[in-house]
């Protein structure tokens, strides 16, 4: 602890509430003032620095929100948290998205708050965020990428849940990770969980845990993944792939922030951010009805984007000297350079796997290389159609404007594709298909059954296919 003490700004019209909130704040050695409305507090913060003010929402001469949205304008180095009635799960969103760092609930939780309070003076004392590890920095200065770290820094601050969207292999899980890392949180544990790999059966007792003996084959108590998390983020990889009466829990699990083990008659509090990411477009899944309002509502409070890569070509030559220094690094080799025509041939390729592609077609490329150069050659590109390759992310989380023309039965002669060779229409049309499969495959991790699935071909269709376009 700093010498310096450090002060909270408590706002509340109920003096008892005050009164709880200076005992508690008080103990753990912080200054303290009060204000009972919204211009009493304006006074003291034109007066003094406040490393936290926690604020109640509903204020005889105005909002608590007005608050929020004013210190987190003027003072950004001042965390502020919302005291809510219990259940307005609204109004707390709402909080969050004007800038809060968190909420707490009335009846006040007293050990809440002290967590809460830790977390906020914590965030203060961080000076630097750990970035330094180049095997997990997000590379790029395009304008979306610059955009995007800035956002990261402004939502990493806060214990807002967050859902990233974007394309295979564009670094959802990158984006997580970093927000994780210049959190308060980053001392806590990451817990990545892909929520499309957990059998339903098991889902109840992985997200929650379970009680020796709650059912065949649970021989010892086990933490479930929430508890895991505790005190750090919980990340919900591929979201919508969540079934339905696990979100209903899983929504219940966020809103009350406890969770209950399987086989289990007690509750336990858990202190967890949820980061969710999918390549989805789960607003489509909630009117689809797959995925539920309340849950998508709660875990989308703050919404981040990732853009695929052909929308930042721009990026890719700084990305590919990042990626060809790793792994030339990895395999104790000189670093090789990448010549203009093979990035020219980059910048023309669309990446439907993006990020993750791009280290895949360098790895080739550095094993094919022969010297230092990597030259057009050994990259080794797809043939994909730039228009192929937006029939096959038309489904994924993105522009509505992006759908290709062929899907709405223009004439295919006003498309562009990129191999004038394949111009007619059959041939165009194979190319599609194949962009299509590969973009699957990528997605299902060259799972075919999955893939298949996915496609919504059988799973000797996709066999079949896969041999007459020659993909292994
Ligand atoms: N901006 C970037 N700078 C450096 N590396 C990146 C960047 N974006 C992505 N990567 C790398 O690309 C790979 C894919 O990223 P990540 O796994 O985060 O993507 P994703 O969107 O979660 O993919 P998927 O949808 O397949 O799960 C990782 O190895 C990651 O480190
Ligand atoms: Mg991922």
């Amino acid at each position: 602890m700093p010498s310096e003490q450090r002060s909270v700004l408590i706002v509340d019209d109920e003096h008892d509430i005050r009164e709880l909130l200076v005992l508690t704040l008080g103990r753990m050695g912080l200054r303290t003032d009060t204000a009972a409305t919204v211009s009493a507090a304006r006074a003291l913060l034109a007066a003094n620095r406040y490393d936290l003010c926690l604020t109640d929402m509903r204020l005889p001469d105005g909002s608590g929100l007005e608050l929020v949205s004013e210190i987190s304008g003027r003072f950004p180095n001042t965390p502020v948290a919302v005291i809510t009635a219990y259940g307005n799960i609204e109004a707390a969103v709402e909080a969050l998205k004007a800038g809060a760092f968190d909420f707490v609930s009335k009846p006040v939780d007293i050990h809440m708050l002290r967590g809460l309070a830790r977390q906020a003076l914590d965030l203060h004392t961080r000076v630097a965020p750990p970035q330094d590890d180049p095997a997990s920095r997000l590379f790029g200065e395009s304008e979306a990428m610059v955009a995007l770290r800035q956002t990261i820094a402004k939502v990493a601050r806060s214990q807002a849940p967050v859902h990233i969207s974007g394309e295979s292999g564009t670094g959802k899980e990158l984006v997580a990770r970093t927000i994780h890392a210049q959190s308060a949180r980053s001392a806590g544990p990451f817990v990545p969980v892909n929520c499309g790999a957990i059998p339903t059966e098991l889902m109840e007792s992985e997200f929650f845990g379970h009680k020796k003996g709650s059912f065949t084959g649970a021989h010892a108590d086990k933490p479930g993944l929430f508890q895991t998390a505790n005190g750090g983020t919980l990340f919900l990889d591929e979201v919508a792939e969540l079934p339905l009466a696990m979100q209903v829990k899983l929504l219940r699990a966020i809103q009350e922030k406890t969770v209950r083990p399987v086989g289990s008659s007690a509750e336990t509090q858990v202190d967890v951010r949820i980061l969710s990411a999918t390549h989805k477009d789960l607003a489509q899944q909630v009117d689809l009805g797959s995925f539920r309002h309340d849950l998508y509502y709660r875990i989308n409070v703050i919404g981040l984007h990732v853009p695929p890569l052909r929308e930042r070509t721009g990026d890719l030559k700084l990305l590919s000297t990042a990626i060809l220094q790793r792994l030339a690094h990895a395999m104790h080799r000189p670093t090789p350079v990448i010549s203009s025509e093979a990035l020219a041939t980059l910048e023309d390729y669309p990446f439907p796997g993006n990020v993750r592609e791009l280290e895949n077609i360098l790895e080739r490329a550095l094993a094919l290389a022969d010297g230092d150069i990597i030259h057009a050659d050994d990259l080794h590109l797809p043939r994909v159609p730039r228009a192929a390759q937006a029939a096959a992310t038309a489904t994924a989380a993105g522009p509505a404007n992006a759908a290709p023309a062929a899907a709405q039965g223009a004439d295919p002669r006003t498309l562009s594709p990129y191999d004038t060779a394949s111009s007619a229409l059959p041939s165009y049309i194979e190319e599609i298909e194949r962009a299509a499969i590969q973009q699957a495959l990528q997605e299902n991790r060259y799972n075919k059954t999955k893939t298949a699935a996915a496609l919504g071909i059988t799973f000797r269709a996709l066999r079949y296919k896969l041999k007459k376009f020659g993909i292994d």
